[in-house]
């Protein structure tokens, strides 16, 4: 599956940009909410998603890259998320805030980041619909993919399919044309995907050559 990030699109025309991705292949719509706290940089609030909501025929693919991310969840499930994804690094009490967002229905994550072992999830794992491997440290689109984080997809598709548990990987980060069947290959369910699909000549045809 693939999510384009709308990070990197010309939030100038977005409405534009939610109508194309509408009459793509995208299987969802990434949303990178930043708070200038967790991450060195600002992004998308409550009343943006909102309006996607509207608009948008693609289920909404919230990542939440916020200090204390549960005062939040049922605002962002409020405003339309159907993924809802948190930092394992930002909560306190992981445990309580996915059980929060499983409660409303929602499609419930946690992101690593590049620096943070898979093995710190063994608890929550049964718990987790989703794992988010950060491929980036958090905070920009168009950075380098970071090699050593490929392990860290392994090992955990390792540990789903051993235990049988219903939990995708979803990979965030410097995906492009050139690496993505590699990290399906290793494991991975979701790519999500701003640079490569923006910064391309044809949006559209870049994420059907991603499905294909
Ligand atoms: C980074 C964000 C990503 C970002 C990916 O903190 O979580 O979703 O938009 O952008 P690319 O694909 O350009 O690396
Ligand atoms: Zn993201």
């Amino acid at each position: 599956m693939i999510a384009p990030s709308i990070l990197s699109c010309n939030f100038l025309e977005l409405g534009k940009v939610i109508e194309l991705l509408n009459q793509s292949e995208a299987d969802f719509i990434h949303i990178d909410v930043m708070d200038g706290i967790f991450v060195p940089n600002i992004t998308i609030g409550f009343d943006i998603i909102s309006q996607i909501k509207k608009v948008s025929k693609k289920p909404l693919d919230v990542h939440l890259m916020i200090h204390k991310p549960e005062r939040y969840i049922d605002r962002f499930i409020d405003c339309g998320a159907d993924i809802l994804t948190i930092h394992y690094e930002e909560n306190t009490h992981l445990h309580r805030s996915i059980l929060q967002i499983k409660k409303r229905n929602v499609v419930a994550g946690v992101a690593i980041n590049p620096h943070t072992p898979v093995a710190l999830l063994k608890e929550i794992f049964p718990e987790l619909d989703l794992v988010l491997i950060m491929s980036v440290n958090p905070g920009f689109g168009g950075q380098e993919f970071i090699e050593s984080t490929v392990s860290k997809i392994v090992e955990a598709k390792t540990i789903i399919k051993k235990n049988k548990y219903k939990c995708l990987i979803e990979i965030d980060g410097g995906v492009n044309l050139k690496n993505y069947k590699y990290l399906i290959k290793k494991g991975v369910d979701i790519l999500v995907a701003g640079n490569a699909i923006f910064s391309s000549k044809d949006i559209l045809k870049t994420i059907t050559k991603f499905k294909k």
